[in-house]
């Protein structure tokens, strides 16, 4: 096994299994909600009470969810590869942390915070939010949201994200569709450095196209298969 630097990028496909609902899938979350209404600094400022209901309703759900064998699997190959290993994770869950991952860059935020939109302040948050909750720092009400990247805002630790990218020798894509960019354009970024660049999801993706190689199934089988595969040495190229 060698010093090869692995970025993984995981979307709402890895959490499935835990009991998490997905974005795009039939049943998911934007079959029942207009993101515009739920994900979107217009849908807050027009109706944040609705907004609130919505995130207060999901932080509820992410209560009982367990990291599945996908994660811990993810959390092993950090522990055991001899190169860095990084997660940049779509997910507002806290599985990866449950499973052991360290280094881990939440860029669409954290359900489990909060953000003070008056004074900035942010904190670990597991109750419900409302418009009269009062910020822990500068005691005002009415500003505090949860610490979610909405749709129209730049998601977060994107330099650090490009810095990684460009020095990744292997770059993942596991459980996302795809859809939603920057994240979706990651493969591109990494494989014009020079990555090997697989797909690991249920089905094919928007960018199946971008990867040079793909790997089909539930995440709680392919991906610890995958990742036994990795540490047994097998790191593949891009010729
Ligand atoms: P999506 O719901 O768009 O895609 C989930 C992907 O996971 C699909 O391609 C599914 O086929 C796949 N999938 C479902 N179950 C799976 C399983 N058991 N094993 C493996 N794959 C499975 O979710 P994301 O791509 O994560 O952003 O969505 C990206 C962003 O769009 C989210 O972070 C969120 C959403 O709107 C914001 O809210 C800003």
């Amino acid at each position: 096994m060698g010093q090869e630097r692995i970025v993984i990028l995981t979307g709402a496909g890895l959490s499935a299994e835990s009991g998490i609902s997905t974005f795009r899938d039939r049943d998911g979350i934007w079959a029942k909600y207009d993101y515009r209404d739920v994900a979107t600094p217009e849908g807050f400022a027009r109706n944040p009470v609705r907004v609130h209901e919505f995130y207060n309703m999901r932080r509820r759900a992410h209560g009982g969810v367990r990291a599945n064998a996908a994660h811990h699997a993810l959390a092993r190959l950090e522990r055991e590869h001899e190169g860095e290993v990084w997660i940049v994770t779509q997910n507002v869950d806290a599985l990866h942390e449950e499973a052991g991952s360290r280094n881990l860059i939440h860029m669409h935020g954290e359900i489990f915070q909060a953000l003070c939109a008056a004074c900035g302040d942010r904190r670990r948050w597991t109750g419900d939010l409302s418009l009269e909750t009062e910020c822990a720092a500068c005691g005002k009400a009415g500003g505090m949201r949860p610490d979610v990247v909405w749709f129209g805002e730049m998601p977060y630790h994107m330099e650090r994200i490009r810095t990684l990218l460009e020095d990744a020798d292997l770059f993942l894509s596991i459980g996302t569709s795809g859809n939603v960019y920057p994240a979706a354009g990651f493969v591109a970024e990494a494989r014009s450095c020079g990555a090997h660049t697989v797909e690991l999801n249920l089905e094919s993706s928007e960018g199946r196209s971008l990867f040079a190689e793909a790997i089909y199934g539930p995440a709680t089988q392919v991906v610890p298969a995958y990742v036994d595969r990795l540490l047994r040495g097998d790191i593949p190229h891009t010729p």
